[in-house]
């Protein structure tokens, strides 16, 4: 059963077995211990709290340099192959706090190169405008712009491109096609290009001139990448990247990661209206009984629930409140339709104020944006 589900960076499938991918990736859990650490430089998020933030790599270490009064660098990425979704912004909210907390500087990737390689549908016009439409979202979260550079790789090849030549020569296509799955009938771009996403994890260092810890804050998926990037770090003259992975939001649907590229009903996107949202929550999949009898008698399954889980990822922050919808459902206290006019009205409340902050984003691109 638990061997049954499949992460990379290009294919998520199945329902993920969370602790079973710590083994197979070979990261490390974030324990009660690590959790203490990192309550001293700040209150938790909760995201930490409910272990949906579950996973790191040399965090220990980082955090050590940090003591030493060694300052590290933050790095994530979107690809922009459509709009943004609720799902994206786990690790970049949680990106914010890092920000907030630490006070570091985050260099925030826009692959349009990437999306355009991997998708047949779009053209690099397109990748590339939504890679600006994407940046608002991520503006919108409140990055301070003084600490944050976004840039797309097309334009800021120039800068990269030295360093993306140096990691490619250091990596062969027999780790490509065993890290990633592909085999010969993919174009070489997309082969080469890994090289690339490692690129972000030392543009702090090439700035400052000297060897800058970096942290990537990202969604597990993704790790396959960086562990390319760590093999090779040291032998380019950099500290490998520490990492800090989050869980994929599941879908409306049910336990399965939301994807921008799948049935659209399926997630709520953060340019939705007030009608789709409340459509889309409305028929949101849900771990309830055929009748209400059954449901008042048997209780709810809130642990196969998506509404559930989007109250627990994103949308209550009260652990107690949670906790305690949990407890009620379980005894058939509260029905479905409840909930969702429940999830409805946290969703829409905060889509409201994304929205207006999105478009308020629009007038300080060119404060976050790099260009070469
Ligand atoms: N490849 C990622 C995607 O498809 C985008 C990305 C680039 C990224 N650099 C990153 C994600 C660093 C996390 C961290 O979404």
């Amino acid at each position: 059963m638990t061997n049954e589900f499949e992460v990379t960076p290009y294919r998520v499938s199945g329902e993920i077995d969370y602790d079973v991918l710590i083994e197979r990736f070979g990261t490390k859990r974030i324990d009660e211990a690590m959790l203490k650490r990192l309550s001293r430089y700040g209150p938790l998020h909760p995201m930490l709290r409910r272990g949906l933030v579950y996973s790191q790599r040399d965090l220990d270490w980082l955090l050590n340099e940090y003591d030493k009064g060694n300052k590290f660098s933050l790095y994530t990425g979107r690809g922009p192959s459509g709009p943004v979704h609720l799902g994206h912004l786990i690790p970049w909210a949680f990106s914010r706090y890092l920000q907030d907390t630490f006070k570091v500087k985050m260099w925030f990737q826009l692959t349009d190169d990437e999306k355009f390689m991997f998708y047949d549908h779009l053209t690099l016009d397109e990748t590339k405008k939504w890679g600006y439409e994407n940046a608002l979202d991520f503006i919108a979260l409140g990055f301070d712009p003084e600490l944050t550079k976004i840039f797309l790789d097309t334009e800021y090849i120039k800068t990269m491109y030295p360093l993306a030549v140096r990691a490619a020569k250091k990596i062969t296509f027999s780790t490509i096609r065993a890290v990633f799955g592909f085999d010969n009938s993919y174009n070489i771009g997309s082969i080469f290009f890994t090289s690339i996403q490692t690129v972000p994890c030392f543009l702090e260092s090439v700035e400052q001139g000297k060897k800058i810890p970096c942290l990537i804050p990202c969604g597990i998926d993704q790790d396959p990448h960086f562990r390319i990037t760590r093999d090779i770090a040291e032998g380019l003259g950099y500290y490998k990247p520490a990492l800090i992975h989050s869980k994929l939001m599941p879908s409306l649907a049910g336990p399965e990661k939301m994807s921008t590229s799948g049935n659209r009903e399926m997630a709520i996107f953060t340019i939705d209206d007030k009608k789709t949202v409340k459509r889309k929550t409305s028929n949101a999949f849900t771990g309830g009984r055929v009748s209400v009898e059954e449901q008042r008698k048997l209780g709810g399954q809130p642990e196969v629930c998506s509404v559930h889980a989007y109250f627990n990822y994103f949308f209550e922050s009260d652990d107690a409140k949670i906790r305690e919808m949990y407890d009620e459902c379980r005894a058939g206290k509260i029905l479905c339709g409840e909930c969702k006019e429940r999830l409805f009205e946290k969703v829409w409340n905060f889509l409201e104020v994304h929205q207006k902050k999105r478009l308020e984003a629009k007038k300080v691109l060119d404060d976050f944006f790099v260009r070469d």
